[in-house]
């Protein structure tokens, strides 16, 4: 690492352009009056403003408490919700504002799995039915062809390939999961977002599911976004973390900067209600945060920081200014004025010089923001270190 001046993120990482692409991804719905005129009052702010990348084969966790926004987003990039703002390139091309009949053909490259196996597949239909719908409707293969397929996929998410002629009340939950697997895998696509795949299935039966998942990304090269509402379970499936509060991306990474360097209180907290079964063997232990209160509103979320109400670092900087997702390592953001790893919380906002402010959050005369902090979604070869107070650069770049 050496110094650097402090310039705006550049876009660059190997210079091709990733599987996916989101910017700055806005998802407000709108809130609306009783009563027989119903006006909009107010907006619920589910998703706001986020950014980050999907390599091609790569995999990202999204993590965060329940109503954080993470189906949402997972909603929007297959494009099952049109967002209120932003863009979502996918293969570099941003298919945020398509309508109905240009998605047609994009619904084959983006899949999702839901957290539900029951409520995701029709009783009335059967696992062949289920499975050989989407290769009609898509041309895939010659009529005659599909049988043989269905029970080709059947086989690969280990599934009895004779059992075509079931219907999904015949099949366990893990099971079920199983045949919406091999629905999503049906059309090849190049992006499945899983929504929370295991959440709903019995913990002896999550690894195994976990298991064929990633056997599944490695034999296609699929990329994924994996949501999760905990640290744990995405820990061994996914090389990059996100972690999501109130509509915001407040930290992400590669694993091991979540893992190990966590600097966001929020992600800390998360880590310490979610310790890992492995370093809890070796009797290792983590200090325990416990997270104050509940998640406030997305109607009216606090102002600046939307962490702060719960937050044991909050201070004055916090309520006044929204602190932008900075990228402090090779591979690794966060959003906090206070940013540190446990017990290495700095007394003074970090982001103040860089965002031309005081340590209450008022501007500084003279001083101006640093220019497009924050709105990056993929990682430049420069970054701010904190311990060291300056812009360094990345020199095996
Ligand atoms: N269709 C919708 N209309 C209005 N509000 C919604 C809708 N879907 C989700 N929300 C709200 O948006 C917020 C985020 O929801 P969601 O994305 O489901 O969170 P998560 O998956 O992280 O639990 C929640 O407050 C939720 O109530
Ligand atoms: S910015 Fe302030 S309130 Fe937000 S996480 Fe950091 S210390 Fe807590
Ligand atoms: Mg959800």
């Amino acid at each position: 690492m050496t110094d650097a001046a402090p310039t705006g993120p550049s876009t660059a990482t190997d210079g091709s352009a990733p599987l996916l692409d989101v910017r700055d991804l806005q998802m407000y719905f709108p809130v609306k009056s009783s009563g027989l005129i119903r006006r909009t009052v107010g907006h619920v702010q589910a998703v706001d403003g986020i950014s980050f990348q999907i390599e091609s084969g790569g995999s990202l966790g999204l993590v965060g408490e329940s109503g954080c926004g993470k189906s949402t987003t997972g909603r929007l990039v297959t494009r099952l919700y049109k967002p209120t703002d932003g863009s979502i390139h996918f293969e570099g091309r941003d298919i945020a504002g398509l309508g109905p009949r240009q998605l047609k053909p994009l619904r084959r490259d983006i899949q999702m799995i839901f957290q539900d196996p029951y409520g995701s597949l029709n009783p009335r239909h059967t696992v062949g039915r289920i499975i050989g719908t989407p290769l009609e409707i898509h041309d895939v293969v010659p009529k005659k062809q599909v049988l043989p397929r269905v029970q080709e996929l059947l086989e690969i998410v280990g599934l009895n390939p004779e059992h075509y002629n079931r219907y999904p009340h015949e099949f366990s939950g893990g099971q079920r999961q199983r045949i919406g697997i091999a629905r999503a895998l049906t059309l090849q696509p190049k992006l499945l977002v899983a929504d929370e795949p295991v959440s709903a299935l019995d913990v002896s039966i999550q690894a195994q599911v976990i298991n064929l998942l990633q056997d599944i990304q490695r034999e296609f090269n699929i990329g994924f976004l994996f949501v999760a509402h905990d640290l744990a379970v995405v820990r061994h499936f996914c090389p990059e973390i996100a972690v999501m509060y109130l509509g915001k991306i407040v930290e992400i990474g590669e694993r091991d900067a979540i893992y190990q360097h966590a600097n966001h209180p929020y992600t800390q907290a998360l880590l310490s209600a979610a310790p890992d079964v492995k370093q809890a063997a070796i009797g290792g232990r983590r200090e325990r945060i416990q997270l104050q209160g509940d998640v406030p509103s997305p109607i009216n979320p606090p102002s600046g920081c939307r962490f702060r109400t719960r937050c044991s670092y909050a201070q004055d900087i916090c309520a006044a200014v929204e602190p932008p997702l900075l990228q402090i390592g090779r591979r690794h953001k966060v959003a906090c004025h206070f940013a540190g790893e446990i017990g290495h919380h700095p007394a003074e906002p970090v982001t103040a010089p860089l965002l031309g402010v005081d340590r209450h959050g008022d501007r500084v005369p003279g001083t101006d923001p640093t220019p497009g902090l924050g709105t990056d979604s993929g990682y430049s070869d420069t970054w701010y270190d904190f311990p060291g107070r300056r812009m360094v650069r990345d020199e095996s770049a």
